[in-house]
């Protein structure tokens, strides 16, 4: 049996069109009816809360979330698992854990613009993971850069190769339409809908630009063909021009996750790898989001379901727990509304909500003998100590830094010595997002300020090993919310030394979850 799940997650720096392309991705799919749906949804949900302001006084998106739409190919329903990620590199961690929950995604780039130096780290946590990446090359109906530097960039960047699928005739003022290799056929836009105006070899329209049938043949002969086995290996990238504005290129891309993207992995755990086949339903908390009504103060734990088949109330075993839960109201999500699913099949993204017992990184599992591995915790590159301006509200504190770090908004540290929190983070947006977070939901005042640090580092060893280290370095010390302990450096310097001088211990720079 071969699954008609597509989980894929689309990236791309902030302004490249993530949004129009996923509106028109929905639209395709019959999902919203009316372009400005997803984007009235954004608002819609901005000004329920109140931290989102910052995405919207930025015009970023912080959040991730999951929209699932279904097509029809050759008579088979093709069931599409969008899962969306924050647009800034602030929150590759956040991108990283995403890219856990896909089986593949789409690198979203502006033609004009190229790949821009500051999202470089989120485009390469693609390679971290190793997902099969297709890449649109959007807003070729702009003025452009050259469509061979675009493919080189890519191709450099990611070391793989590139194999162009949908080509630009012409750029900016001179943008006539696409041609797809594949196919051969000519697609323009002309008065507001698609057009198709034929064969290649049937254009003899003034209007084309001259030199793009050089161009194509450039194209076609200068890079590898398609290779589907090389693409699913993470090998070769195929890249799509087009754009989402104009709704040309979309159908194509959408085709290409269909037919080209791979159906639901096996993911690690341990030694072994679990498929789709494993005979009980399983899957992993990649994602926690609290809060998404304020109203209700809901916390929303996203599970990709990785085998079996799941059904509304049947009872998992968290992999923190130790007993069981009763999933008795499962969410799946769609472009516009939430609804509770009584099935569910590998592949498929499901929200649970609870109170606090699923945490990401948790397995959940009907006979609690699997455990994924590969969701870490980074170390992270900002440290500051939180004060909080009104000393009463220690405990809610408390709550909300656990909250947020369970989240991944931040990671907390308790030093073993000295009184006030420190929290690390990988981008210093996430530090505006935890205090806004922090007095809008929290309703805690608080403030950073400098800590001695610089970064921080996980400790194993022995115990014996482990006592010693701390007798002479307690000021240096802190333990995370799951209370292992870590060692907090002064510099990367730092971290090197005490490597060099504590051989019999490790300071992993990643924690699994
Ligand atoms: P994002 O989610 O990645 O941040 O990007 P978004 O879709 O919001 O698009 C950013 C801007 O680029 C928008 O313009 C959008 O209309 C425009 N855009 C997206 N795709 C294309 C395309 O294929 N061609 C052209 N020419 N433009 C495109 P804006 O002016 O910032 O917003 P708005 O006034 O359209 O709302």
């Amino acid at each position: 049996m071969t699954s008609n799940r597509r989980t894929f997650a689309i990236i791309s720096h902030p302004d490249a069109g993530k949004t129009t392309l996923t509106e028109k991705l929905l639209l395709q799919g019959g999902a919203i009816h009316q372009a400005g749906a997803v984007k009235a949804r954004g608002e819609a949900r901005r000004a329920r809360s109140d931290w989102m302001k910052i995405e919207q006084q930025r015009g970023i998106s912080v959040t991730s979330s999951v929209m699932t739409f279904e097509k029809q190919y050759d008579g088979e329903t093709i069931t599409f698992n969008l899962l969306d990620t924050p647009g800034h590199e602030d929150f590759s961690e956040d991108t990283y854990r995403t890219l856990t929950a896909v089986d593949s995604a789409i690198m979203v780039i502006d033609a004009a613009k190229g790949i821009e130096p500051q999202t470089r780290k989120l485009f390469e946590v693609c390679r971290l993971r190793n997902v099969p990446i297709i890449t649109f090359v959007n807003k070729v109906d702009r003025e452009g850069r050259d469509p061979f530097e675009t493919l080189d960039e890519v191709a450099d960047m990611l070391a793989l190769d590139v194999s162009p699928q949908m080509w630009p005739i012409g750029m900016g003022g001179l943008f006539e339409g696409l041609l797809d290799f594949r196919t051969e056929e000519v697609a323009r836009v002309e008065g507001g809908s698609k057009d198709y105006l034929g064969k290649r070899d049937a254009l003899a329209d003034s209007s084309i630009p001259e030199n793009y049938e050089e161009e194509y043949q450039l194209a076609q002969a200068g890079y590898p063909e398609f290779d589907l086995e090389a693409y699913r290996n993470g090998d070769l990238t195929p890249v799509y021009f087009g754009s989402a504005l104009k709704n040309l290129g979309v159908e194509e891309l959408i085709d290409a996750i269909a037919r080209y993207a791979p159906p639901p992995r096996p993911q690690p755990a341990g030694e072994e790898k679990i498929g789709p086949e494993y005979g009980e339903v399983t899957g992993f908390i990649f994602k926690v989001q609290a809060n998404m009504d304020p109203n209700h103060r809901d916390r929303i734990a996203f599970m990709r379901q990785v085998s079996g088949t799941f059904k509304r109330g049947m009872k998992l075993t968290p992999s923190g727990l130790g007993k069981p839960i009763a999933v008795h109201s499962p969410i799946l999500f769609f472009a516009q509304d939430r609804e509770i699913a009584d099935t569910a099949e590998p592949g498929d993204i499901i929200g649970i909500p609870n109170h606090g017992t699923l945490r990401v990184g948790d397995t959940l599992s009907e006979k609690d003998t699997v455990r994924f591995t590969g969701l870490p915790n980074f170390a992270p590159e900002i440290l500051r100590r939180i004060q909080l301006k009104d000393p009463t509200k220690t405990k809610q504190l408390r709550k909300a830094l656990d909250d947020l770090s369970e989240e991944g908004v931040i990671q907390v540290f308790y030093p073993e010595i000295g009184g006030s929190s420190i929290v690390g983070v990988v981008g210093q947006l996430q530090l505006d997002v935890l205090i806004s977070r922090l007095g809008a939901e929290y309703k805690v005042d608080a403030a950073l300020e400098a800590s001695p640090f610089a970064t921080a580092r996980w400790l194993k060893g022995s115990d014996k090993a482990l006592r010693d280290f701390e007798r002479f370095n307690q000021g240096n010390l802190a333990k995370d919310r799951d209370g292992d302990l870590v060692f907090m450096a002064k510099s990367p310097w730092d971290v090197g030394y005490q490597e060099e001088k504590n051989p019999e211990l490790t300071f992993s720079a990643t924690k699994e979850r």
